[in-house]
């Protein structure tokens, strides 16, 4: 008979593999890619090198990274079968979903360039498909967005910085070089944070030996939670509820007495402040003005009446409190504050993936029954 070991809810501290990818510490409020502090990337490396650093486990020298974004300018192009699709994705149902149209186009991208399941694949293959996913994401979901509001997607642009040709796909101008560098590092401190839901529903899917598409496509299901990659607009609606700072007490209490979550609050592995959240509020504060005054007052209140009606809880701001605050300022609509956390978490999940493909075991844990005692008789 096999041994069953049981394990806290929600797997909570438990080790389910070894990873070379990196890792977070709660409790010191540090996290890392591969041995670099990921906060010391993100203010000063691009998102190619930490795309190259994930894939390729070193910092590119400069020629490489110039030979990596050359490489990567052809994969960004829409294929024409998924361009064809995209209008009636994009204007499919009373209210938009980018990440279901993600998924539904990046389906369809799989069968179209024949992704190979990745046990079928040697690695060299398996590295490519995950490239294409990985360059292809961010203009599917401008295009997207663009559809929807009822115009033309733009072409993405290989003249401008990973970020700066995001918030030029959606929002068809360039951005300020300031604007732009506040997205970059944003998306560089957000490539990959540990086993999260998504990375985790990743791996599992690369366990099976599925394709690259698969196991992205499981990823951004995951992500789309509200608990999980979906609380950046919410964050920012909250704002706009409290409207006032006399207002921010009642609020909160109101909502924690009705069992509310607050939106950009807490985590599930900090349990100081989380880092993300610290650089985005040095960014926003450089960005400056009404908002991030009023975002930082609210920040504040909500971490004392949190920690007065949730004492020895340690809940802070998470990354997604100053997000929305960094992305309103940036230009970006709210529909797209998910899915530019999207554009990034890509590669993580793309590296996580193609780590987990050389490991042949497929991840299978059991639950435990607790019905009805079968076998009741079938009648
Ligand atoms: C991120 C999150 C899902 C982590 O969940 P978790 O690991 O179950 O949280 P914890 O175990 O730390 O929760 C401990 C306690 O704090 C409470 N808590 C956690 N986050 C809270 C929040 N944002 N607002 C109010 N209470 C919160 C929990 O309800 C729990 O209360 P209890 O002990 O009375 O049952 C949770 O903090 C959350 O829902 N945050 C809001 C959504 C969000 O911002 N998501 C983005 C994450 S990056």
């Amino acid at each position: 008979m096999s041994t069953t070991i049981n394990v806290p809810p929600g797997l909570r501290n438990v080790v389910v593999t070894e990873t070379t990818l990196g890792d977070v510490r709660g409790d010191e409020g540090f996290y890392h890619y591969r041995q670099y502090s990921a906060i010391d990337l993100a203010k000063s490396k691009t998102l190619e090198d930490v795309w190259f650093l994930m894939f390729e486990a070193r910092l590119p020298t400069a020629e490489e990274r110039d030979r990596f974004v050359a490489e990567l300018a052809p994969l960004r192009v829409l294929p024409d079968e998924v361009r064809a699709v995209l209008p009636a994705i994009a204007t499919a149902g009373p209210s938009f979903n980018p990440l279901a149209g993600l998924r539904t186009a990046l389906s369809l991208l799989a069968a179209v360039r024949s992704l190979a399941p990745l046990w079928d694949a040697d690695p060299v293959r398996r590295k490519a498909d995950a490239m294409l996913v990985c360059a292809v994401t961010p203009t599917i979901l401008a295009a997207l967005y663009r559809l929807r509001e009822g115009q033309e997607p733009l072409e993405p642009r290989a003249d401008l910085t990973a970020a700066a040709n995001w918030l030029y796909m959606v929002t068809g101008a360039e951005p300020s070089a300031v604007q732009a560098a506040a997205i970059e590092h944003y998306l560089v401190a957000t490539v990959d944070h540990g086993f999260n839901a998504s990375t985790f529903t990743a791996r599992v899917i690369a366990s099976t030996g599925a394709d690259v598409v698969a196991a992205i496509a499981g990823a951004i299901g995951a992500f789309s939670g509200p608990l999980h990659g979906g609380a950046p607009d919410r964050a920012l609606a909250s704002l706009d509820e409290i409207g006032t700072p006399d207002r921010i007490d009642a609020w909160v209490r109101a909502k924690v007495s009705a069992g509310d979550r607050i939106m950009g609050f807490g985590h599930a592995v900090y349990r100081t402040e989380d880092p993300r959240s610290l650089m985005l509020r040095d960014i926003a504060r450089g960005l400056g003005g009404d908002l991030v005054d009023f975002a930082t007052t609210v920040e504040q209140r909500i971490v004392d009446v949190l920690a007065e009606l949730k004492p020895g809880r340690n809940l802070y701001a998470n990354v997604e409190f100053y997000a929305g605050v960094v992305m309103e300022l940036c230009g970006l609509p709210r529909p797209m504050f998910t899915p530019t956390f999207t554009v990034s978490r890509v590669i993580g999940w793309s590296a996580n993936i193609l780590e987990q493909s050389t490991d042949p075991k497929i991840i299978r844990p059991i639950a435990t029954y607790v019905g009805p005692q079968p076998p009741v008789p079938v009648v």
